[in-house]
């Protein structure tokens, strides 16, 4: 079987994915771009490293892998040379990125993709397993379903790369799928969601659900919404917050998500998933999606993690459930 390669494994949650799938005892190599941290960091997990820096050339370091998992965030600077490189050498690709371009850059380059066999399968973090499958569940509990939102509770503090990446998902705007089309919607308003705890105001934000959530439910319009409900956003020099929260941070703060579906019929049904931090999601569920398309789970194109590995996918996650409200 060819091998697992986690790239940008010395970050926060690369390395938390790194460690996680040794002790699961994967055929892995880690890479990165620096290479004295790559070097230290594999040895320290007795495992194969290689050193690139995602460009043209990359699909060469590729050789011997089935499946790249990309955690070098922002994902505006890594995803498009690695897709490449992905597609070039036969290989399928995952990440765990929030970006909303990214998530349009893989469907965009789907075709290409079936083309040469390779699946693009990005989104297999917190954002957007939970979500994607709870988008799947609500939907089936209402006859022909016309409009599905989302809102994602964001709660403790956040890593410094999630604090960089912010900008990217931010900066792409607001937007809504409106009749099966991606629109710009400037002028969306807050509204209200309930996690479990009465309702709170939710501001609207672009996440990759606007593309999973379209390809996996066939909802025509969806609309997305964040809470945060935990340490305000950080500001100033990013490169000096701490790498993410640490175990005893990431157990007190669990993570939950609200849907709602309205059908053809005027019903409605709401749903909400609650799950363990993100941080403590992300490594296992990106691992775990690896694993499962490792060995022969797949399908070339562009692929979202409920319709790939099915709506139980996240609460295969430990700590993991849905309730219907
Ligand atoms: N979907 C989700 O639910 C979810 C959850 C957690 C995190 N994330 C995202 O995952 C990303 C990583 O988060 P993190 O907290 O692990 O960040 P981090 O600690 O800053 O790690 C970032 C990693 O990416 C590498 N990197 C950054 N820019 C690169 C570039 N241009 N070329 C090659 N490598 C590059 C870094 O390498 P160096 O060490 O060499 O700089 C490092 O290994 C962020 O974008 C974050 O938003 C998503």
């Amino acid at each position: 079987m060819k091998k697992l390669m986690i790239y940008g494994a010395t970050g926060y949650v690369g390395r938390m994915a790194a460690e996680y799938a040794k002790a699961q005892g994967l055929d892995m190599v880690i890479a990165g771009r620096s290479h004295d941290k790559v070097r230290a960091f594999a040895a320290e997990l007795d495992v194969p490293y290689r050193v690139f820096a995602p460009d043209a050339r990359t699909a060469e370091s590729l050789e011997g892998v089935g499946v790249l998992v990309n955690f070098a965030g922002p994902f505006a600077q890594t995803a498009d040379a690695l897709v490449q490189a992905c597609i070039k050498a036969g290989v399928d690709y995952l990440d765990i990125t929030a970006e909303i371009n990214v998530y349009r850059l893989a469907e965009r380059l789907g075709a290409e993709a079936a083309g040469s066999g390779v699946m693009l399968l990005p989104g297999v973090g917190w954002d957007v397993v939970p979500t994607d499958c709870l988008a799947v569940h609500v939907a089936h509990r209402v006859e022909d379903p016309l409009s599905l939102s989302i809102a994602l509770q964001v709660a403790g503090s956040m890593s410094r790369g999630s604090a960089r990446s912010v900008s990217e998902i931010i900066g792409a705007g607001l937007m809504a799928r409106i009749d099966g089309q991606l629109v710009a919607t400037p002028d969306a308003q807050p509204r209200h969601f309930d996690f479990g705890d009465g309702l709170e105001l939710c501001a609207p934000l672009s996440f990759g659900d606007l593309v999973t959530g379209w390809h996996s439910t066939g909802i025509p319009n969806i609309s997305m919404f964040v809470h945060f409900s935990g340490e305000p956003f950080p500001e100033g020099d990013l490169s000096q917050l701490p790498d993410g929260p640490n175990t005893q941070q990431r157990e007190a703060h669990r993570a939950r998500a609200a849907a709602e579906v309205t059908g053809a019929d005027g019903t409605v049904a709401r749903s909400v998933i609650e799950t363990v931090n993100g941080y403590t999601y992300t490594p296992i569920a990106a691992v775990e999606a690896a694993r499962r398309v490792l060995s022969g789970e797949r399908r070339p194109g562009f692929e979202t993690p409920a319709k790939l590995l099915g709506v139980g996918f996240a609460e295969s996650i430990a700590g993991t459930t849905i309730t219907d409200r």
